[in-house]
């Protein structure tokens, strides 16, 4: 019984010292412990000249003593899959790292709200493509070549005969719904678009609009002023004040700008609205005949109002952001501050 005890004392100290480091390694320990001619089942032969009254005993010794042997191989048991034991044993059990959740963009936050609430006023939303040719972008919106105001709008062009560029404003996708011929339209074109403007913190080569379309019969710039003014209350605020001012755009007659009251001070006077008390959010205006002509349209039966606002512009007045490359720099920090808003 004493000689089997020294010898597993010795055979274990003998185990602890292996380390196995490869698959190869760990396989020779498996077959000189464990295998069926291996060390353990050697030192259980020894059972027989133990005497009977310390059968038990020796039974329990031996049992443990297996145990650890088949422990100390199991330690290395991520060695089967190859390696060179440098790779860890997965835990299943521990716990899984946090996937941090992101935000959504403040300019699509916005226009997801502009968006639902034209859609509230019964306005469907139409998309285009960001590469346009000249006829949706300009000559079918009024503006043939050499009309001056294209120089309002300096354009990217892609290509030149056939003129190919980047849609400097989302009329042209008012442009392709005309063109469908389906009356009424009352649409709503959320997208970007592009202008070769220097970079700046008050402008930018791309920036996104959000332009809309009514024409039906009897459409009156009384219906114009009441839905932006619908539009402005919902997306400012209840006392929000509204003013319009005359303008020109070659596709509307009679055109206007609108200005909100400003909603940072309330119109005493900030840095937002130049001292004004007024911050301009769109251009508007009645659809001009000519454009109506274009697309077929009788403008003795149909009239129409139009209407285009930056979303960038909208977000400013509502987050006050004061530098529009903020929006395009992708610094977790600045765009982390948003949260939707209803
Ligand atoms: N398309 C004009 C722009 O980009 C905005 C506008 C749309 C003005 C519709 C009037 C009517 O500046």
């Amino acid at each position: 019984m004493e000689s089997l005890k020294t010898r597993i004392e010795a055979l274990t100290q003998e185990i602890n010292t292996i380390v196995p480091a490869t698959k190869e390694e760990l396989e020779a320990y498996r077959i000189k412990y464990l295998g069926t001619k291996g060390l353990v089942k050697e030192v259980f032969g020894g059972m027989k000249d133990v005497a009977a009254e310390n059968k038990k005993e020796a039974g329990q010794v031996l049992n443990a003593f297996k145990q650890f042997a088949e422990a100390h191989y199991e330690k290395y048991s991520h060695l089967q899959q190859g390696g060179n034991g440098n790779s860890k044993k997965i835990d299943l059990s521990l716990p899984g790292s946090n996937v941090p959740l992101g935000t959504r963009h403040p300019l699509r936050i916005v226009e997801n709200k502009i968006v639902e609430i034209f859609e509230r006023l019964g306005f469907g939303v139409a998309e285009g493509p960001e590469i346009e040719d000249d006829w949706h972008n300009f000559t079918s919106l009024n503006m043939p070549e050499d009309h001056t105001a294209r120089d309002m709008q300096d354009t990217f062009y892609v290509s030149q005969n056939p003129d190919w560029l980047l849609r400097t404003h989302t009329s042209s996708v008012q442009a392709r719904v005309l063109e469908e011929g389906n009356l009424p339209v009352r649409v709503i074109c959320p997208g970007r678009v592009y202008r070769n403007e220097t970079i700046s913190a008050r402008a930018h080569c791309f920036f996104h609009q959000c332009e809309g379309l009514y024409i039906d019969e009897n459409v009156s710039f009384a219906d114009l002023k009441q839905t932006l003014y619908a539009f402005v209350t919902e997306m400012f605020g209840e006392g929000t004040k509204v003013r319009f001012r005359p303008s020109y755009f070659p596709f509307t007659e009679p055109s206007a700008e609108m200005d909100i009251s400003c909603t940072v001070c309330g119109g005493s006077g900030c840095s937002l609205c130049k001292h004004t008390g007024w911050v301009e959010i769109l251009g508007c205006g009645m659809v001009h005949p000519d454009l109506l002509r274009n697309f077929n349209i009788d403008p003795e039966k149909y009239t129409g109002f139009a209407f285009g606002m930056g979303v960038e512009r909208i977000t400013q007045i509502r987050y006050q952001v004061n530098d529009l490359r903020l929006y395009s720099q992708n610094d977790v920090r600045f765009l982390k501050q948003f949260t939707v808003k209803t």
